[in-house]
């Protein structure tokens, strides 16, 4: 990942959790990086060892898949169209990807004219992570998911949950309404439109699938960071997540887009060194438990401090 594309989260001193969504024009709910190629390929050898764990779907939500998958494919196609085309005729598809050299020919919404679930063939032409979110007269429920890069969480564990519930191990999230309050705004997201907002945490190594399912081999690393090795060894990771508003079903489209920075290269740039010392210092000791820094927080700020002394002493 180059510095420039990378959608560095803090805006403010201090870190608080807040509903940081901003409306999308155009209302795409995928991105193309550079990383393509190489985090498809990643993504369709976990889907293809452990395709349980990466996709789980319910019955109720096939209809919203096969809308899912049209338009990921129709936006793949207006918002690149050197790399992917999208033609219907009736109702016989063609999907062309022109990067992988593909094709995906179909009869929406014929199931038998395809050999997966429509949700986990669109998620293999993305690098996003596709959450399906069936909205309910009674709240907003997971009914549908390929998830191959999750911070620490589990498809199994949340597959037909509802929002709140989702969202029961983050700390303080039922304070002042809070999650309540997003969930509303989720209701009242418009047909074809999306909004974004950030997410970040931080991983040890550059490792995009840290499933809750293998914490024990991925975990562990975070017991030998050192105030030596954080450059190489912490990485900043951000989540760009969209929501969408499905036309047709009205249920919720929630990408998950996972970019990952190292610490040596963040510090490379002034404005994100300062925000990510302040942001890191000041974090709120239950964030920090919940999203496993606690470990290591002292060596990072110590690594931190010490680019900034040695910036200081290099600029006079
Ligand atoms: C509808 C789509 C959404 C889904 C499926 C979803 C799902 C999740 C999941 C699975 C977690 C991890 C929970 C765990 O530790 O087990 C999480 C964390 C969180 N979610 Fe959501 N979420 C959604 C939308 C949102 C929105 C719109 C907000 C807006 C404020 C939000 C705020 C948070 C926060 C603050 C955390 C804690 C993150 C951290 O500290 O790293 N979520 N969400």
């Amino acid at each position: 990942m180059s510095n420039q594309a990378f959608p560095f989260p803090f805006t403010k001193d201090q870190y608080a959790y807040s509903n940081n969504s901003s409306i999308l024009d155009p209302a795409w709910t995928v991105t193309v990086t550079e990383d393509y190629k190489k985090e498809i390929e990643l993504k369709r050898e976990l889907l293809q060892q452990n395709h349980s764990r990466c996709f789980r779907s319910l019955p109720i939500s096939l209809e919203s898949q096969w809308e899912v998958m049209r338009l990921v494919f129709t936006q793949l196609a207006e918002a690149y169209p050197s790399h992917f085309s999208f033609t219907q005729k009736g109702k016989e598809c063609r999907f062309q990807n022109h990067l992988l050299n593909e094709e995906e020919r179909f009869i929406f919404r014929d199931n038998t004219s395809i050999n997966l679930e429509p949700l986990d063939l669109a998620g293999r032409h993305v690098q996003e992570d596709l959450i399906l979110m069936g909205d309910r007269s009674d709240g907003l429920f997971l009914e549908a998911g390929q998830l191959c890069f999750p911070s620490n969480w589990s498809l199994t564990f949340v597959l037909g949950m509802e929002f709140k519930s989702i969202h029961h191990p983050v700390p303080d999230i039922t304070d002042n309404g809070f999650i309540d309050k997003v969930e509303r705004f989720i209701s009242r997201i418009r047909p074809n439109t999306a909004w974004e907002r950030k997410n970040w945490s931080i991983t040890i190594s550059e490792k995009l699938d840290t499933p809750l399912e293998t914490y024990a081999d991925w975990g562990r690393l975070r017991q030998s960071v050192t105030e030596e090795n954080a450059g190489k060894m912490v990485h900043l990771r951000v989540e760009v997540q969209r929501l969408f508003r499905l036309p047709v079903n009205h249920d919720i489209l929630f990408s998950i887009h996972t970019y990952l920075l190292s610490l040596e290269d963040i510090v490379m740039n002034e404005e994100w060194l300062t925000l990510f010392y302040l942001n890191i210092k000041t974090l709120d000791e239950d964030i920090a438990d919940y999203k496993g820094i606690s470990q290591y927080k002292k060596e990072i700020l110590r690594y931190v401090e010490k680019t900034m002394a040695e910036k200081e002493t290099m600029n006079g």
